[in-house]
This record gives C-alpha cells, structure tokens and sequence, in this order.
C-alpha cells in the first residue's frame, strides 16, 4: 500500500529528490540506497501501467460484450413481438410453416379451435339424454358391488379422471392403465390406449364388466335400472319410453360424455387477437411446439392430436410393465408398443401422464422427447405367446437439442391450453 502511494505520487517527489541531491549534502552509502528504491519505483511504475492496460481492456471487452448481449436482447425481443403478432393475427395461415416430418405430413391439420361436437346420427343430442347420462355416469349403482360409478374414477372435481397413475377398481384393485380424462372425448378417433373401442357407445359396457373396475355385467346392471321407479321419467323423456335397456344406457352416457367439453382456453384466446394474453415465453413455447421441438408432427388439429397411434418407447417390454399397446388389438407386429396420440388440451390438469402414468411432471416428458426418447436396450423385445416381438419406436422421434429455457417455454405453453376447472353439481340420484 506504501509502495503504491510512494508511486502515485512519483513525478512531484522524484523532482523533489533530484534536488535533494545535487545540494552535495548526502552520502555515497545513502545515494546507491536512493537509486535502488528509484529503480524499484520504475518496476512498479511497468507493474501499474500493466494492471492499468488489463483494466482497460477489461472494461473494453466488458462494454463490447454488453452491448453483443443488448443487442442478442434486442433481436430476441423484436423476434418475439413479431411471433406474437403472426399467432395472434387471428388467421392461421400467416403463422410461420410448422416443421413437419414427411412421415407426419399426410396426417396434419394445424393447430386451433376445437370444432362443433358431432352427434353420430344414430345417437343424435338430446338435453333429456344428456340429463340421464350424466345420473347414469354418477350412479354406482351400474357396478356389481353397487360402490362404484364412472364418475369416481372419472371424477369432474379431478378434470374427470382420479389423478392417479393407475386406478384403483372394485375390491381396490389396481388396474394396469392410466384412467383418461373424459374432457373433450367427443374428438377421439377410437376409444382408450390402444383403441380397443370403436365408439362411445361400444365403450360403455367395458369398464361395468371389467373384472378390476365395476365388475359387473351390463344386463344385471340394466335390470337394476330398470328396477328403480325414479329412472322411469328420466328414460321416457329421454326415449320416449320408460323401457331400460343396455343400449339406451350406453346412447345416454355417451350422449353425455359428448358434451364434456372444454371452454375456450388462453390459447384460443390468443390466436383470436388477445395479443397480450400470451407471456413471451408462451409465445416462444407455441413457436417451439410447431417447430424445433417437433411436437406438431403428432399433436395437432384443434384437438392436438391426430387421433392416430404411435409408440414412443413406452412399452417397455420384457418387464413387469409390459404394454404392447396397439398390437392387442390389431395381432401386427408393426404395432407393438404403439399407442393413441393424447390431446395435449387440458392436459396439464390431468397428470400424472401417460398410458402407465408413470410420468409425474410435464418438465419430464418434454426431456424425454427432448433426448429422443432413448428406451433400454434390455425393453426393446419381448417374447409375447410364443411370438418375438420387438418395439419400433417412430422414426419422427430424434435428439432435439433443446435448451432448459426452451423446455421451460413448451411447458408454459402447454399451460394455456387448459381452462379453469368448472364446478359440476353431481345429479341426484333417482330411488
Ligand atoms: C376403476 C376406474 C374406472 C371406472 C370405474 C371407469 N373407468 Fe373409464 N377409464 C379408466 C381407465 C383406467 C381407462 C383407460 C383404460 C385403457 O386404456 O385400457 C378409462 C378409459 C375410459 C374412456 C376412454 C377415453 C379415451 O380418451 O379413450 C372412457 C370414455 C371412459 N373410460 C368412460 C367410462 C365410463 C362411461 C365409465 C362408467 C360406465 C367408466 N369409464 C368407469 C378407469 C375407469
Ligand atoms: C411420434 C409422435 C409424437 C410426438 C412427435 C410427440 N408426441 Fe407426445 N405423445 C405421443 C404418444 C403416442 C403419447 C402416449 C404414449 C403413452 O401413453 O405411452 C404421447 C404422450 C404425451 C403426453 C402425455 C399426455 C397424457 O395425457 O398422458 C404429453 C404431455 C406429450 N405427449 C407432449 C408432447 C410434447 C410436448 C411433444 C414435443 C416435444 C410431443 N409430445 C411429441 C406421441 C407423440
């Protein structure tokens, strides 16, 4: 510290000593010492004029990096402003082209509203049907311990499913698959995982006569309706007459599960012309989706799914686990491991995920596609009836290169495709 002051303030002293010494009055002994402290001052003078050179250029760099990081700022910012006002625009085709694989091209239809729910024309809507589905829907009394209803694993206080990774049934089995939502169900192609139903109506009677679930059958069942006086009204509105029978209670229920549906959500708000209504990470989420991260090639129409079934390296053969998904439905091998792309509305309010529900956070899942979807090499096979069978995982998945920010705004904007929860007052049931 002594030293450096010495040397700041160097020019005024050295003057000073110079005089000092040409007045004769010092040693020989003394002036060798005074050089020698002069030298070292010089040194010091290199050191501080070095330190001084690296300060300098150390806030050089500093102020060229700044200003690279400003600018990098201001492109990004300007890029964004300029997504959200293609997306917002309210027509979707000035959107930028969504990045589709060959393979998923014949099956696109962009992103958007949901349409008008379709009544099939045999089973067309009616209000009274929809009321008798809907205490149908919540009435255990449809299962053969009379304990338990649709509605308890598919609970509208839960988004209509039980938020379990797999459900438990009758006798509190635990079932091998994860319960999905009922929200907007109208829209699927064929019904469950693997797509072993083909309509609603068909649906209906599996889950009464599920040995795990109601463990019923669907004419006991349709005879303990028809043994209950306050169902009468309730079918003679809805059909015309008070005669029970197993199909009408499925026309009834899959009337009503037609009419579950979700409200509009923030993203179709956004894409409506609520321009702020979007962050601008959801905005670069949405961008992400249709692009980089590739999510569109199967997750897509207003629905935000093709409706058609794939295998992502979930199967996971050989194990306990075991799910052959599409293949126990169709026997072709090509299927194995394959199952039915899920709408990605309201999917945030139904986890965990998945046909297991084996994943708990959405963070997770957009890592797993993010590393390609690796599956163990040991789930790759299985031996399945005598049969060799093998997983082929979609030739659309592959390393995506996402960054923990990208992840983040895939994430944010899958938030917005859920609505608020809605509260629904379960019916009474008739006696
Ligand atoms: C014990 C729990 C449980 C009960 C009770 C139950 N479900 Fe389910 N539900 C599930 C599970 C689990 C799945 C998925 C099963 C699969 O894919 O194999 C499912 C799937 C469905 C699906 C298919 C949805 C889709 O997107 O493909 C519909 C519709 C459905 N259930 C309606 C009903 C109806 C109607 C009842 C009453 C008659 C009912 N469920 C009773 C657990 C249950
Ligand atoms: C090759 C088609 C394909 C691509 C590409 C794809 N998915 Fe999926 N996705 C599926 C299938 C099939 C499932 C169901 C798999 C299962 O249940 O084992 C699924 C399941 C999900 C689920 C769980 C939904 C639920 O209700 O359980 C989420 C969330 C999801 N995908 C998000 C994404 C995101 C985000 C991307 C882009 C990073 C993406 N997916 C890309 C086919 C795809």
């Amino acid at each position: 510290m002594a030293g450096i002051f010495f040397i700041v303030q160097l020019p005024q002293k050295s003057k000073g000593i110079s005089g000092f010494l040409s007045s004769g009055r010092i040693k020989q002994k003394e002036i060798g010492k005074l050089l020698f402290l002069l030298k070292s001052a010089g040194k010091m003078k290199n050191v501080i004029s070095w330190i001084l050179l690296l300060f300098l250029s150390i806030l050089l760099l500093n102020n060229c990096f700044t200003s690279k990081v400003q600018k990098n700022i201001a492109q990004k910012t300007s890029f964004i402003a300029r997504l959200r006002e293609l997306y917002s625009s309210g027509d979707s085709s000035k959107w930028p082209v969504p990045l589709l694989d060959n393979e998923a091209e014949p099956y696109f239809s962009e992103i958007g509203h949901l349409p008008e729910v379709q009544f099939p024309e045999d089973n067309p809507y009616s209000v009274e049907k929809v009321f008798l589905g809907k205490t149908l829907f919540f009435d255990p009394r449809l299962s053969g311990s009379d304990q338990i209803a649709c509605a308890s694993c598919h609970d509208p206080e839960l988004s209509w499913t039980d938020h379990r990774a797999l459900s438990y049934g009758h006798d509190r089995q635990l079932g091998t698959r994860n319960a999905m939502t009922i929200l907007n169900v109208a829209y699927t192609g064929s019904l469950f995982w693997e797509g072993r139903a083909k309509s609603l109506e068909e649906q209906t009677q599996m889950p009464i006569q599920d040995k795990k679930e109601m463990n019923g059958h669907i004419e006991i069942a349709a005879g303990k309706i028809a043994k209950i006086k306050g169902y009468e009204p309730l079918f003679e509105r809805a059909f015309g007459n008070k005669t029970v029978t197993k199909e009408r209670i499925a026309q009834a229920i899959a009337t009503f599960e037609r009419t579950v549906k979700s409200a509009p959500s923030k993203f179709d708000e956004f894409i409506d012309g609520k321009r702020d209504l979007y962050t601008d990470d959801e905005v670069m989420g949405l961008h992400l989706f249709r692009t980089k991260a590739n999510c569109i090639s199967c997750h897509n129409s207003g629905y935000f799914s093709n409706n058609r079934f794939e295998n992502i390296g979930t199967s996971l053969l050989s194990s306990k686990e075991e799910d052959l998904g599409r293949y126990l439905v169709t026997k072709n091998p090509e299927d194995v491991g394959k199952f039915r792309v899920p709408s990605l509305r309201e999917a945030a309010r139904t986890g965990p995920w998945m046909h297991n529900g084996s994943m708990v956070t959405l963070s997770e899942i957009i890592q797993l596609y993010n590393k390609g979807n690796p599956e163990p090499y040991q789930n790759k096979s299985a031996i399945y009836n005598g049969i060799p069978l093998a997983s082929h995982k979609s030739e659309i998945l592959r390393l995506l290169d996402l960054t923990d920010e990208e992840v983040f705004q895939i994430e944010a904007f899958l938030g917005t495709l859920s609505t608020r929860p809605r509260r629904i007052i379960p019916p009474d049931l008739p006696h």
